[in-house]
């Protein structure tokens, strides 16, 4: 299983979302792997507690390496296997992104490497689950990760303005889909910091639902414990088991396994 978690707007979600989706996944014994694509690293600092600053340690060294024709042999590992990291969390590793992505990116563009990512995915046989948290915009790295999952997630935060910039995220990802990979399924659009009893999150959701967008059943509501379990490095299901956030990640984790095709 791989997903993509994908907004080209920023603060909507994603890296949170992958993470407790991706710390969900790996508490029921699976083994699970995030790849961090945004150059902030917000992924990489929730699940190791700080950020990696050795760039060979990270995937700006592989991205790099695939620029470096190795003109001796192929290494017979996996490219990515020298960079996954453990986390403090049975089951759950991450590949950390560094800010190095941000200068390779005009180069990896020039030459093609777009596909370079799902190539070696496909070959990283020993996870389970892959989840791979994206950049907000839709540039190389995002597109890289489209292009190397076989799902996409969607957070959606239920303000006006990015409802206009949803419809074009659903038409972008249909045109990678179309020309790239037909075998992307877009799983649906996750609301965020839902507040129920408020008018207008109510009524865009309702409208979305009417227009026939796939949004997702689960909801997820605002919370302080979302800062608190990032500010401590922990995962919800690792910082605050019971809480109400807790089960409404786990439902959502479970509304996308009863999803997919057995
Ligand atoms: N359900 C939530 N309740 C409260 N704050 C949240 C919630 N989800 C995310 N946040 C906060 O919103 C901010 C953006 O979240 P983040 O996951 O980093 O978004 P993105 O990766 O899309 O930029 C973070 O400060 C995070 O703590
Ligand atoms: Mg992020």
């Amino acid at each position: 299983m791989r997903r993509v978690i994908f907004n080209q707007k920023g603060g909507v979600g994603k890296s949170t979302i992958t993470c407790n989706l991706a710390a969900i996944s790996a508490a029921e014994g699976k083994r699970t792997l995030v790849i961090d694509l945004d150059i902030q690293g917000n992924s990489t600092h929730y699940l190791l507690g700080h950020k990696v600053t050795d760039a060979d340690a990270t995937l700006a060294r592989f991205f790099r390496d695939t620029l470096s024709l190795n003109l001796f042999g192929k290494n017979p590992s996996n490219p990515l296997s020298a960079i996954i990291h453990e986390t403090p969390f049975a089951n759950l590793y991450v590949i950390p992104s560094h800010p190095e992505l941000e200068p390779l990116q005009s180069r990896l563009e020039t030459r093609y490497k777009i596909y370079k990512l799902r190539e070696a995915i496909d070959e990283l046989s020993q996870f389970d689950r892959i989840y791979m948290d994206t950049p907000p915009v839709l540039n190389f790295y995002s597109r890289a990760a489209l292009i190397a999952a076989r799902h996409c997630l969607i957070p959606f935060d239920c303000d006006a303005f990015s409802r206009e910039a949803l419809y074009k995220l659903l038409e972008a990802i249909t045109e990678i889909k179309l020309d790239h990979n037909p075998g992307l399924d877009i799983e649906g659009i996750i609301v965020n910091q839902y507040q129920s009893r408020a008018n207008l999150p109510q009524r865009l959701v309702d409208e979305l639902i009417a227009e026939g967008q796939p949004v997702l059943q689960t909801k997820i509501s605002p919370s302080i414990k979302v800062r608190e379990s990032h500010s401590e490095s922990k995962p919800l299901i690792h910082f605050a088991p019971d809480h109400k956030l807790t089960e409404e990640y786990k439902a959502l984790h479970q509304e996308l396994q009863d999803k997919q095709p057995a």
